[in-house]
């Protein structure tokens, strides 16, 4: 894609907050003063609400956006069903839940002329979309803009790209992301998805459950980790093509197409908290010891999604950037553990500090439920003998996908070519130290 494209990407509103309105017009005037709904909405727009929560849920949570456009969403032909490629939906029962260590190389090369949407493969997930609970991991390999327009009933989708510039052109504006962002498609906003560079790759973290939200901040206070502010939100841009737009839904597992006479990117000025966003995660405010031992990782929780259950999230979004370790006699690295979560990993660039080889950018792990993992056995000898100066790990930028529920492999990611053998032998020769004093 051209230079432009990025251009066009520039001059992003911030979020002030989650919960808040927010609100953007392309041409002045296009909002309504004072009402959602007027008789006729300025400048000849179509008025329409799309409700990303129920009607009914508490005002903290509600969420719902107004959309000021050239034709109403309504305005479409009927959807007939189309191949649904390698996207696979929860309920997943191509496979029985696996409780050993995986672990996976990248995706290998598409066929060309493979967009976004064909690049999708899932891995696995959880829960059921038709009950709005649950994931699924899905990662992305494309090397061809996509001509064609997006949009999932069943979730909203969170991009974490690992290669390549995505501009993302939504209803609400364009959203440009590269390596170390990530982008926020919420449940039924239309999308499409332009690579800016020759091919692009990725993590996809669909939530049926509950929209992810920043995590309340107890004891840490009124700043820190993702601060609120950091979030863009795009400005209104609307595109206006008479002609034929195939649009693509996802509903309930399936993917269905129609073929619309006018591009549905056509929101002229919106305002509401149903909205896309981006958020670069270099701005994580990394907080952690500065005394003793490692703290649990949901220090570093970017985004959750909550549920019924206090503290319990249906997905927390986790990153590892970049930072200082100063643990006093302390095992610096992730310790060793089993975690009733369910644990996705993956990598953006460098390294891990748990893992001296074998989890490469672009690839990805998962320790499912009670599974038992941490340092290699090269990481724990390290690690155990290092000398503890304050020492800065800055050559990686990992994340994790932990959920409430085993992830439940697809049947091509149980049976991939990229699917490593032998991960477990990175345990191996874990000695015995153990010395009775008696
Ligand atoms: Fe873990």
């Amino acid at each position: 894609m051209s230079g432009d494209a990025r251009k066009t990407a520039e001059g992003l509103a911030y979020l002030s907050g989650f919960g808040n309105e927010h609100s953007s017009e392309a041409v002045p005037g296009a909002l309504p003063e004072g009402r959602n709904s007027p008789q006729r909405a300025p400048l000849g727009l179509y008025a329409e609400q799309l409700s990303g929560t129920a009607f009914t849920e508490p005002r903290a949570h509600n969420r719902r956006s107004w959309l000021y456009r050239i034709r109403p969403s309504a305005a479409h032909p009927a959807f007939t069903r189309t191949e649904n490629g390698s996207i696979r939906t929860a309920p997943f029962t191509e496979s029985v839940p696996d409780p050993n260590r995986l672990r996976w190389n990248p995706l290998p090369e598409p066929p060309a002329g493979t967009d976004f949407l064909r690049g999708l493969w899932t891995l696995g997930g959880n829960g059921d979309a038709t009950q709005r609970t649950g994931i699924a991991v899905h990662l992305y390999h494309a090397n061809s803009s996509m001509d064609r327009v997006f949009s999932d009933a069943d979730g909203e989708l969170l991009i974490v790209p690992e290669h390549g510039g995505l501009l993302l052109r939504t209803e609400f504006g364009l959203l440009h992301v590269e390596p170390g962002h990530v982008a926020l498609v919420p449940r039924g906003v239309r999308f499409r998805v332009e690579l800016l560079d020759a091919s692009a790759r990725g993590y996809v973290c669909e939530n049926y459950g509950a929209p992810f939200q920043l995590p309340d901040l107890g004891p840490i206070g009124a700043n820190g980790l993702a601060n609120a502010r950091d979030f863009r939100a795009p400005v209104a841009a609307y595109e206006e093509i008479e002609g034929p737009v195939e649009v693509v839904n996802k509903f309930c597992g399936n993917l269905w197409t129609a073929t619309y006479d006018h591009s549905p990117l056509d929101v002229v000025a919106w305002h509401g908290n149903h909205v896309p966003y981006a958020y670069d995660l270099r701005r994580f405010n990394v907080l952690g010891t500065i005394s003793y031992d490692h703290p649990d990782p949901s220090i570093f929780t970017v985004l959750t999604s909550p549920s019924d259950t206090p503290g319990l999230a249906g997905v927390d979004f986790v990153v590892f950037g970049p930072r200082w370790l100063v643990g006093e006699d302390t095992f610096r690295p992730p310790y060793f553990h089993r975690n009733v979560m369910s644990e996705y990993m993956g990598l953006i660039e460098g390294a891990y500090d748990a893992k001296a080889e074998g989890f490469v950018p672009g690839g990805g792990s998962l320790h499912n439920m009670m599974s038992a993992h941490g340092p290699d056995r090269e990481t724990f000898d390290r690690a155990s003998t290092a000398e503890l100066r304050p020492h800065k790990v800055d050559d990686g930028l990992a994340f994790m996908f932990e959920t409430r529920w085993p992830v439940t492999l697809t049947a091509q990611a149980a049976r991939a070519e990229h699917l490593q053998r032998g991960y477990d032998d990175v345990w191996q020769g874990l000695e015995r130290h153990f010395r009775p004093l008696h």
